[in-house]
């Protein structure tokens, strides 16, 4: 069964190996949270299944930070703003899901989230990808 974000598609790849196999994970991980928080009506699993999300967050934003010092990212700082942003996002929606009637919280994370990760990859992490992809030197840069 498919998410809220559909398949996958070939348009989403950055052609950064890395990246975009972290943002395939992602985008697994945000369908496969979508369905379980539409089916369950247990307070604990819904916090669980937030918890799991912003723990793969946190570590891809970190992996994705660590690739821009080294690249020496000019754009580094505005891009780690965004990610901070967005975990901002995910702990306050995310108590919102710990309250006894979360129809309405549900649907709108939900939807938070499949429009932030289609907007933030296919537009603010193509600029970094760019960047890597055209900067002149070769050689270890991440
Ligand atoms: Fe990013």
């Amino acid at each position: 069964m498919a998410g809220p974000l559909g398949a996958w598609e070939a348009c989403y790849e950055l052609d950064i190996e890395d990246i975009d196999l972290q943002h395939h994970f992602f985008f697994n991980l945000i369908n496969r949270l979508a369905r379980e928080l539409l089916q369950t009506d247990n307070v604990q699993h819904r916090g669980a299944l937030i918890n799991e999300l912003n723990a793969y967050a946190k570590f891809h934003f970190i992996s994705e930070e660590n690739m821009m010092r080294k690249s020496a990212y000019p754009h580094f700082l505005h891009h780690q703003e965004l990610h901070v942003e967005l975990i901002e996002q995910l702990s306050t929606r995310g108590s919102m899901l710990l309250l006894p009637d979360v129809q309405g919280a549900v649907e709108s994370i939900i939807t938070f989230l499949g429009e932030w990760f289609l907007q933030h990859t296919r537009e603010v992490d193509r600029q970094f990808a760019r960047y890597l992809l055209e900067a002149p030197i070769e050689d270890s840069r991440w």
